[in-house]
């Protein structure tokens, strides 16, 4: 027990628990998901799974992805990306859901399937499917060799290393980065960005590892917030555009590691429902960065102060405005549009881990979760 013990601190690589090593491992592991693929210099995005493809993606009516949990959050962030940037459809599906649909899929559809695991039931049943009716299948997963990996027509994987926790964290974001080499790719086939855009965005995918680094510079001041908010029995996280997936999963990490009840959900859908629960007991997380729907979700926070709610936010280096409204700011570098889910979700994965810490849970192995669901 002893001997098994050692291991696991050796594991944790100095780290009190593999969710807060995999939160800090981000810079890394998005760097090595894109090394090879990325080559910002020659204005090349290199992916042989795609290449080899090129036709099934170009010809496509339309791509469905289908995924579970945290991977399902990815896809969320995929379809703004894949639509603004490659101007092709997409629909996104929870795996579970479109398996037993009876869906319309033609062979002129790309079914995208993002697993960490590569073994989830759902994701793969979804799979076989799909592949039944004719459709091209491809797989972004963490596990090299996995079910899923190997039951799709070609794949990219991601490079994160091995995902211990049960809540997800380095996954997440590499699997963005995956998505989103994807529709630069395929963007520049289509040619739907000009050459300028095209390369501003490789280089700007290529900064991010240094400013999620800088993003992780507010674990003290995320801790100092935790403490305010341990007790809650609520929390709402509201994000628009590219950042109302990144509220989702923000929810879904809280609830997932400390048990507090929490809702994702797009800003301005608050007043059809949630701003009903608004009071000085409700802390709510917004995602405020000065790119996509600013002024928008500045009015979002003026009606949440009105009701004397609790604002965490989640700003842009340097913003003036959101400090004056916030009880608390905290701040992550600029970046273009797109590419924002890569340093929000830092702060809000900080956020859940300390706060579940403080209240005693295991961060690791949350109750009833399981890190890879292989039933259904
Ligand atoms: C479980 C895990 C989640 C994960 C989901 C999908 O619920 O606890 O962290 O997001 O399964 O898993 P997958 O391996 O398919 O990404």
């Amino acid at each position: 027990l002893e001997l098994q013990l050692n291991l696991e601190e050796i594991e944790k690589g100095g780290y009190d628990h593999f969710m807060l090593k995999e939160i800090y491992e981000q810079p890394r592991a998005i760097k090595d998901t894109y090394r090879g693929r990325l080559l910002a210099d020659e204005g090349i995005v290199r992916m042989a799974g795609i290449d080899q493809n090129m036709e099934r993606f170009l010809n496509a009516n339309r791509i469905i992805i289908v995924a579970c949990g945290t991977s399902w959050h990815a896809g969320l962030v995929a379809e703004y990306i894949f639509e603004d940037l490659a101007r092709i459809p997409v629909e996104v599906e929870y795996a579970s859901e479109f398996r037993y649909r009876n869906p319309v899929i033609t062979e002129n559809d790309v079914l995208i399937a993002i697993s960490q695991s590569g073994e989830t039931a759902d994701t793969l049943a979804a799979i076989k499917m799909a592949k039944e009716k004719g459709a091209f299948v491809f797989g972004v997963c963490n596990v090299v060799g996995s079910s899923i990996a190997r039951e799709t027509h070609a794949g990219a994987y991601t490079h994160a290393g091995p995902e211990i926790g049960v809540a997800s964290t380095k996954a997440f974001t590499t699997q963005i980065t995956v998505l989103t080499l994807i529709a630069l790719k395929l963007a520049k086939e289509k040619g739907s960005l000009s050459e300028a855009e095209f390369h501003g965005y490789l280089t700007e995918l290529e900064g991010i590892p240094a400013k999620v680094e800088k993003a992780l510079e507010s674990n003290a001041l995320i801790e100092t917030i935790a403490t305010e908010y341990k007790d809650s029995t609520n929390c709402l996280y509201l994000g628009r555009g590219y950042n109302f997936p990144v509220a989702l999963e923000g929810a879904l990490k809280l609830k997932e590691i400390s048990y507090i009840h929490a809702e994702g959900y797009p800003a301005a859908e608050m007043k059809h429902g949630p701003i009903a629960l608004i009071d000085e007991e409700m802390p709510v997380v917004v995602i405020a960065t000065r790119k996509g729907h600013y002024e928008k979700v500045v009015s979002n926070i003026q009606e949440i102060k009105s009701r004397s709610g609790r604002i965490i936010a989640v700003v842009t280096e340097g913003d003036e405005s959101v400090k004056e409204l916030a009880d608390h700011v905290v701040e992550v570098p600029e970046t273009s549009e797109p590419l924002t889910p890569l340093l929000t979700t830092i702060p809000l994965q900080l956020l859940s881990y300390h706060i579940a810490l403080m209240r005693g849970c295991n961060v690791d192995q949350p109750r009833n979760l399981a890190k890879s669901v292989t039933v259904e």
